[in-house]
């Protein structure tokens, strides 16, 4: 549960997003708190892309219950501290204490990375932000999934220029990509979760994997 005292500290501020079910005849809805800290870092905020994510998450409920989703945090290591600090605090304001708040550094084979449990999902929200990084996050998504085969990357991206591409580095680590349009989730809306921030930014969802010809599909 949210600390009290900590939720009026003012450095860290509270927002709640709630998920709700669009079907008339079910009553679904879920409510998400996120703490973000005032700090000049990008990880200590939500960002429009997280929100839509997020949606995607939530249309995919029913599929998702017996999948493995790791969290895996794409924080800067142990030169972000606070980052990961604050990672737990969001995991700690909506009751989830099973959950590994482990360091990433995009690019990089780390021990923790080896050790990571079979999966089935992975998901990383507005990671495709800084064409330089690129080739580093794609590195890190390719070696989880020749790990876990049959595993998908679940992204979002804001599109900040139209002269940034990923497909040359997708065919490099032979990987392929499929759009999900934000209509068919419910997302393609200023207001999602009850939240304003995707606004009018240019959002996409992608769903990354390893070429079938990798499986011998
Ligand atoms: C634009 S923010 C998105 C934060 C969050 N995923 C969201 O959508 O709200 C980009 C995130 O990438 C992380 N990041 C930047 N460079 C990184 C790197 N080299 N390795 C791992 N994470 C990195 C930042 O710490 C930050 O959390």
């Amino acid at each position: 549960m949210m600390d009290h005292s900590e939720a009026e500290t003012p450095n860290i501020a509270y927002k709640k997003f709630t998920f709700e079910d669009n079907n008339e005849n079910t009553q679904e809805s879920l409510s998400v708190s996120i703490p973000e800290v005032l700090d000049p870092h990008y990880g200590m905020y939500v960002w429009p892309c997280a929100v839509v994510l997020a949606q995607y998450l939530w249309s995919q409920r029913q599929e998702l219950r017996d999948k493995t989703v790791l969290e895996v945090i794409l924080s800067d290591n142990a030169e972000k501290p606070l980052c990961l600090e604050n990672c737990r605090r969001s995991c700690a304001a909506n009751g989830l204490h099973d959950i590994s708040v482990l360091p990433l550094t995009w690019g990089e084979v780390s021990p923790e990375l080896t050790q990571l449990p079979q999966l089935d999902i992975i998901l990383g929200s507005d990671v495709f932000y800084e064409p330089r990084d690129f080739e580093d996050v794609l590195l890190t998504i390719a070696y989880l999934l020749r790990k876990n085969p049959r595993a998908q990357f679940w992204t979002t991206y804001q599109e900040r220029s139209a002269d940034w591409s990923i497909e040359v580095l997708l065919n490099r680590w032979k990987m392929s990509c499929v759009d999900v349009d934000l209509e068919t989730f419910d997302a393609d809306k200023s207001e999602l979760a009850g939240s304003s921030l995707p606004g009018n930014h240019s959002i996409d969802m992608i769903i990354i994997t390893l070429e079938t010809g990798d499986l011998g599909l």
